[in-house]
């Protein structure tokens, strides 16, 4: 019997994680939707779209007009999976902090995964898995933190924490499950080569976490091995 065939969207898909999601969901025969800032100089991701059924979509997640315009080119779609994975990382020293920078990861990592949230909450709820997913790190929880510092990274991500609990909450009325994701400390970019984890492991894994969501477990904060933090 053919697999039914379910619809991931996932933002910050040229590099990292969100490469790697858009990689497994596409071999395991899902259609996939992968935004990224700049599809034209997205390699990698091209060259994944050429073997695959998957759309490139141009997405600034910093840009809520431009979300607003991607979810009404989008609104009959049902998108079973919506995974907020874009996120930034500025160094942040006490004493030199860059409060402008502070904002922007405000925005990218916190008040944007809830806008799409809320632009795609119709495609979601429309769809037969009726998930969603937001990329946070064991650094916005306040209980780990045993060696402060990063603080724009930290509030931001604990900022998302809160809001993903909010909206798993107001979201469960219309059976949409959400959680929200350590995905280990994994080689990349953001991660940088000491990292303990490659993307291949991680993303197996978070996927396994996704795969599992229910409106029954919602509103959790859960690591790629299924184990969930304390917030
Ligand atoms: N790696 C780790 O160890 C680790 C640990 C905990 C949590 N995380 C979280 O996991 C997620 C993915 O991290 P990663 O390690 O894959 O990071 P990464 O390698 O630095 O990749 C970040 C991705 O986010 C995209 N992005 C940044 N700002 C964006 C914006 N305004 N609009 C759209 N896309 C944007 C980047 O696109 P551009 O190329 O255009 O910049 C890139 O595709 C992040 O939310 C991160 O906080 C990672």
């Amino acid at each position: 019997m053919d697999k039914p065939a379910y619809t991931v969207l996932v933002t910050g898909t040229n590099r990292g994680l969100g490469l790697e999601f858009v990689k497994q969901y596409a071999a395991d025969g899902w259609d996939v939707i992968a935004c990224c800032r700049e599809p034209d100089s997205a390699r990698d991701l091209n060259a994944l779209a050429q073997a695959y059924d998957i759309e490139v979509i141009a997405l600034d997640v910093g840009d809520f007009e431009q979300i607003d315009k991607v979810a009404q080119q989008l609104r009959d779609r049902k998108i079973d999976v919506l995974i907020n994975n874009a996120g930034i990382y500025p160094e942040s020293s006490l004493g030199d902090l860059d409060y402008a920078a502070w904002g922007e990861a405000f925005t990218v990592n916190c008040m944007a995964p809830l806008k799409m949230a809320e632009a795609f909450s119709a495609q979601v709820a429309n769809s037969q898995l009726q998930k969603i997913a937001t990329l946070s790190s064991k650094m916005g929880s306040v209980d780990d933190n045993t060696s402060g510092g990063s603080y724009i990274y930290r509030t931001s991500k604990a900022a998302v924490n809160m809001a993903m609990k909010s909206l798993a909450i107001d979201l469960k009325p219309l059976g949409i499950s959400v959680v929200t994701l350590h995905p280990g400390w994994v080689q990349t970019d953001m991660g940088g080569a000491n990292g303990l984890i490659n993307t291949q492991t991680s993303v197996s894994g978070l996927r396994q976490v996704i795969n599992l969501l229910t409106t029954y477990n919602t509103g959790k904060f859960i690591a790629y091995d299924g184990k969930e933090i304390v917030w």
